[in-house]
Order: structure tokens, then C-alpha cells, then sequence
């Protein structure tokens, strides 16, 4: 029997991409509703009301003394490390399956991205492998939250203060997540949070940086302000590094909308969850159930019953118009630098690097959308002997 799948050249199960990524898009009034009074205004050099109030309700949000917008997540991370590193010292501690670009991020400041491994459980950076790396040049530590779990936040705040090193969290994949009932936001030396459109929060583009450390908040504040604080004293090598007042607008706008997409995500993760008990190579990773999450992204692990490889599995999802991505791939360590990385021992890293995918998920995917993926996958679970034998042959033509 024939399978009629994309991948051998029939029609695709969407006529229009499904992605996987959150895309909230807000009304559009609302979003001019923020701008205006930016718009409005003789000199439009001059804006920092928007900004300031966009800051001042993220600190809310987070519990934070303060909050310094920035262009992006990236730069962010640059400005926040550059503030906070030990002076002299270039190591910066970070897992390998994480962020594409988080080595770059070390690069652009000179330092050395020393890659962890990651906990099996979370997929966070290790407590363990984060200790056994620490030598006489770390200069910080730099722990990104891991999609759909968080990383071991005790065990790294002890690490960094048994060793009196700094501790910068990528929150970027935990925006609206608590832990021990208080927000994410508040913890290590600071936190680094991005608002592009893929993100929970969709500001078009743009970044933010939470802190209760005064200094370090009036620091980052010159910092994206090519180094020049309110004084107009020169105080930190910096850039222009500013949110603009759109970014602020559209951020504002998404934030009248949270309580409402969660409701809405935790709808589509439910249904996956209902429906993913029918395929038994694939197991859902689930969200904590008492603390507050997004519930934005669909991660799966694929166990050893599904009977396809990971990246044959993709490409015949990606065909059907199903945009599945690799969790983190490849990871850090595998990629080809221009500059020094050092890599340590990464058993955990390389066990699970293969085995984790992310399902479309977010705005633009309903339920009927979410009812035919699972299909789709039970289909491929129940044939795949014909199915491969099928691939096989073309392979070998
Ligand atoms: C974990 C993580 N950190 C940092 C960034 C960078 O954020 P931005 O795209 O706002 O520069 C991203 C972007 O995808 C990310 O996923």
C-alpha cells in the first residue's frame, strides 16, 4: 500500500505552515493606544514615559526593584555579562544544549564559552558539571532556563555563592514562571528576558534585564545608553542598546493579554496531553502543575518505541507543513567556532541531544489543528514498517 505522505510527494495534511512559535498578536487599537501619546509628542527624541512605564510594570510583574529595557535578548545578556563578570577572568560557564547563539554572546565580549553539561531530569545546565568546571578564570555564571522546566535555581545560587561568583539567568523560555510561589525575576544577580515576536510576550523585538541591585540597574541603564548615565557622565563601555518606543507599545499591549493566553495555552497543552496518551514512542514533557508557567511551548521526548530517528521524523512532519524543530540542535559543542570554546564533560548532553522535539504550538494552532498532528503521528507510529520500507526504497533508487 501506498502512503499517501507529503514527504513522497502528495499534498500536505496544511495547506499553511503550523508553527511553534507563540506569535500573540494583540488588537491593533490597543497597541495605538500606547503609541499615541508617544506619536503625539513635538520631539520624538525625547521619549522615556513609555519606556519607563513598560519598565515599571515588568518590575511589578516580577518582583523586582528594577527592570532596564533593552534592543533585545542578545544584547541583553552582552550588556548584563559585561557589568557583572569578574574582572580579569574570561570563562563564562553555560550548558551546550542551549540557545544557538549563546556562545556568540561570549564571543562579542571576548570571553570563553566553557560548556556544562545538563541535568537529565530538566534539561537544565548541571549543578555538578557547573562545580567541576569552575577554575581560576571563571568569571561568571551564565544559567539559561531550559523550554518547560526550569534549572536547579537553589543549587546554582549555592555554587555561585560558595565560589563568589556572579550569576546571570537567561529567562527568556521561563518569562512568566515562578519558583517557590515567587516569580522568576528576582533571582541570582540578575535576569535576562527577550520580547521578539516568537517569544511569550511579542513586542516585535526587544529585551529586558530585571535586578534588585541598584547599582547594577543604574549600570546597565548608560550601558544601553552608549555608557552614558543620567548625569551624562560617562560611566561603562556601552552601546546603543535602547528600546524603542513601538517595541515598548507592542510589549504593553501583549500584557493586557496574558491571563487570557494562558487560559489558551494551557487549553492546547492539555489537548496535545489527551491525545498524546495514544502514541506510545512519544512522551510529553509536562509543565509544573503548582507553580505558575506559560504553557507556550509543546516538548516532547521521543522514547525507544517510536520507530524513527529524530531528524527523518522532522523532515517528514516539516513536509505536511508541520514547522517541528530539534530542541536545541545542534548543541554548542558540535558547532564549528571561530573563536575558543572550551568543552567539558558532557555525557547527559550527548545522551539526550537526539531525543527531544517541539510540536507547533502557540496562537495560530487550534484544536482541530492539534487533533490532526496527533493523528498524523499515530499514523506514523501504527505503519512505520511500511513507511520506512517505502523510505528505503527511495533511498536506495
Ligand atoms: C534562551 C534564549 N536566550 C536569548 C535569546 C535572544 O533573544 P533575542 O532574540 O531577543 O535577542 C533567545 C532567542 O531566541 C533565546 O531563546
Amino acid at each position: 500500500m501506498e502512503h499517501k505522505l507529503a514527504f513522497f510527494g502528495n499534498s500536505p495534511v496544511f495547506q499553511k505552515p503550523r508553527s511553534t512559535s507563540n506569535l500573540i498578536k494583540p488588537n491593533i487599537y490597543s497597541f495605538l493606544n500606547y503609541i499615541k501619546p508617544y506619536f503625539q509628542k513635538e520631539s520624538l527624541a525625547e521619549d522615556n514615559l513609555l519606556i519607563q512605564s513598560l519598565e515599571n510594570r515588568l518590575a511589578l510583574i516580577h518582583g523586582t526593584k528594577h527592570c532596564v529595557a533593552v534592543c533585545n535578548g542578545l544584547w541583553g545578556l552582552v550588556l548584563a555579562i559585561n557589568e557583572l563578570k569578574l574582572k580579569g577572568k574570561t570563562e563564562i560557564l553555560m550548558p551546550s544544549l542551549t540557545y544557538r547563539r549563546m556562545a556568540d554572546i561570549a564571543a562579542w565580549l571576548k570571553m570563553i564559552p566553557h560548556y556544562c553539561d545538563i541535568e537529565i531530569k530538566t534539561l537544565g545546565i548541571s549543578t555538578k558539571s557547573v562545580e567541576a568546571s569552575i577554575n581560576n578564570n571563571t568569571a561568571l555564571i551564565l544559567a539559561p532556563h531550559p523550554i518547560v522546566n526550569l534549572c536547579d535555581i537553589d543549587g546554582l545560587l549555592n555554587i555561585s555563592e560558595k565560589y563568589k561568583l556572579p550569576i546571570l539567568f537567561d529567562s527568556v523560555e521561563a518569562s512568566y514562571a515562578s519558583f517557590k510561589g515567587k516569580p522568576i525575576g528576582c533571582y541570582g544577580d540578575a535576569e535576562v528576558f527577550s520580547v521578539h515576536a516568537s517569544k511569550f510576550l511579542n513586542g516585535f523585538e526587544g529585551g529586558y534585564i530585571t535586578t534588585n541591585n541598584s547599582d547594577l540597574a543604574r549600570r546597565l541603564k548608560a550601558a544601553r545608553n552608549f555608557g552614558i548615565d543620567d548625569n551624562q557622565d560617562l560611566i561603562t563601555l556601552g552601546i546603543n542598546g535602547k528600546m524603542i518606543a513601538a517595541h515598548a507599545a507592542m510589549t504593553m499591549a501583549c500584557l493586557d493579554l496574558l491571563d487570557n493566553q494562558i487560559k489558551k495555552n494551557k487549553a492546547r497543552f492539555y489537548k496535545y496531553k489527551e491525545l498524546l496518551e495514544n502514541v506510545k514512542g512519544i512522551d510529553l514533557v509536562e509543565y509544573d502543575s503548582i507553580e505558575r508557567r506559560s504553557f507556550k511551548n509543546i516538548l516532547v521526548k521521543l522514547n525507544e518505541q517510536w520507530p524513527y530517528s529524530r531528524e527523518l521524523t522532522i523532515s517528514i512532519l516539516q513536509k505536511e507543513n508541520m514547522v517541528v524543530r530539534p530542541y536545541y540542535f545542534p548543541p554548542l559543542h558540535k558547532k564549528e567556532a571561530t573563536y575558543p570554546t572550551i568543552i567539558g564533560e558532557l555525557k547527559n548532553t550527548e545522551l539526550l541531544m537526539n531525543q527531544y522535539m517541539l510540536l507547533p504550538c502557540g496562537e495560530f494552532v487550534d484544536f482541530r489543528d492539534i487533533e490532526i498532528i496527533v493523528k498524523h503521528l499515530v499514523y506514523l507510529e501504527t505503519n512505520s514498517s511500511q513507511i520506512k520500507f517505502q523510505i528505503e526504497k527511495i533511498i536506495n533508487k
